[in-house]
């Protein structure tokens, strides 16, 4: 699919995003897991989430889907049974390297693939902790790319330290843990969002934290629980930016997530000089929910980000530079270079995208330099199937004072599959599908 995006002027009014994609993750594989009925509420329904639900369905877990809601009626880890069939991820990194934890745990044989920007993910950094437990994982390239193919069953617990701060990592490793015999204690460079650990606490299963290490001893089983998925920050984040960088406009966005491990844009927001309201509400789930307002003056400064901050906002980076782009002066991002290897090499996407708008970027090895404060100039923008970077160049182009493309943006179905009527109703005519990709 093609869009053309018509710049709208401010952005006012309400809406609220869809459920928060890793916290649905989470919640199928965990009532999968489960010994009872998982109720999963508000879940995100998109392509990446639906390969997990697909997975678990094709593991013999019963699952019921309700207005609003899917319902799991799991019956313990032990009574998942061998797939039929190679399990299709299609584009979903989370779902690949977090049923691969589960997999590991199983005493039976099951392949993991998915689409072509999967297949080049790198694996070797979950193949390797799993292989010390004891599982029998393989691959292409000796383990290090999909499609993995798992033996699993006897695990035993490991000590690991994690080179990179990545939750999915953590989670595969901790999702294997809970099946092992004995203990397994897991340490990462800095805290990633805790999403796994906070549903272990909700479902029953208990460890312990000092710092960013994680101790779990193995042999437990988590029960069923009612999992209330918020809205996910990543996806309200397109709102909140593009109110930011669209003088006069007054946005909310109603419900969303704010677990600590996930608001770093919030805060870089705010010192880049944009007024933000957060409205904590009360929640039902394990994560916390606030009403979110953005207050767009026009006038953002740019911000040499600190390298701690790069793990709470490792998925809004391609819309830090959108705001960087409206920026007066320099805005730098370094100690990024794990955005090489996510949908999209999206250091290069990123930076391809501004300097397609007229915006003078450059790229480092591990971020990118943006010069800001430039006019935006109309252009033709292409999402390289990265979703996120479809959807970054939208709000990129909002900036213009005519209209611009993207081309091949049914990637952004993978996490947001209402994003152009969401875009839509807040300013009408903004986004208009020109015509189908072959
Ligand atoms: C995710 C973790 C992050 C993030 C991804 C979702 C998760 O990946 O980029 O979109 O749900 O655990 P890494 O763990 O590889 O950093």
């Amino acid at each position: 699919m093609t869009w053309k995006v018509t710049p709208s002027g401010p952005l006012s009014g309400e809406i609220d995003v869809p459920g928060d994609k890793s916290i649905t993750h989470r919640g199928y594989i965990f009532g999968a897991m489960a010994r009872g009925r998982t109720v999963v509420s508000n879940p995100l329904i998109a392509e990446d989430t639906e390969s997990t639900l697909k997975a678990v369905i094709n593991l013999g877990v019963k699952v019921e889907r309700e207005e609003g809601a899917v319902v799991i009626y799991g019956e313990g880890k032990e009574s998942l049974t061998e797939p039929g069939d190679v399990l299709d991820l299609g584009n979903s990194g989370t779902s690949v390297r977090l049923l691969a934890g589960l997999l590991s745990g199983c005493s039976f044989f099951s392949t993991l693939t998915g689409d072509t920007s999967l297949r080049s993910r790198p694996m070797a950094r979950i193949v390797e902790p799993l292989r010390m437990m004891g599982a029998a994982v393989d691959g292409r390239g000796e383990g290090s790319l999909p499609p993995l193919s798992i033996r699993g069953g006897g695990l035993k617990g490991i000590r690991y330290a994690s080179p990179v701060a990545s939750a999915q990592i953590k989670s595969c490793v901790l999702i294997a843990a809970i099946s092992a015999a004995g203990q397994t204690v897991f340490t990462e460079p800095s805290l990633s969002r805790d999403h796994t650990e906070r549903i272990m606490e909700h479902t029953g299963i208990s460890f312990e934290r000092d710092g960013n290490t994680l101790t779990l001893d193995g042999g437990q089983s988590p029960s069923g629980a009612e999992i209330a998925v918020p809205g996910d920050i990543s996806s309200a984040a397109f709102f909140l930016v593009a109110a930011a960088v669209l003088k006069g406009s007054s946005l909310t966005v109603r419900g969303v997530g704010i677990n600590p491990t996930r608001t770093g844009l919030l805060d870089l927001l705010e010192a880049m000089d944009v007024k933000i309201d957060v409205k904590e509400q009360p929640g039902s789930g394990p994560e916390p929910v606030a009403d979110i307002t953005v207050t767009g003056s026009g006038s953002l400064k740019g911000l040499d980000v600190p390298v701690e901050w790069i793990p709470r906002i490792i998925d809004e980076i391609p819309l830090v530079a959108v705001a960087a782009a409206a920026a007066e002066g320099r805005t730098v991002i370094r100690g990024a270079e794990e955005l090489r290897i996510k949908e999209s090499d999206r250091i290069a996407t990123t930076v391809r995208m501004l300097r397609r708008a007229g915006v003078d970027a450059s790229e480092t090895a591990d971020g990118f330099v943006v010069e800001g404060g430039a006019d935006i100039r109309c252009s033709d923008h292409d999402s390289n199937g990265d979703h996120r970077i479809a959807m970054a160049s939208v709000i990129l182009s909002l900036m213009g004072n005519s209209s611009s493309t993207v081309v091949d943006t049914a990637c952004v179905a993978t996490s947001f599959p209402g994003f152009t009527n969401s875009m839509n109703s807040l300013a009408p005519g903004t986004i208009t599908d020109l015509a189908k990709d072959q």
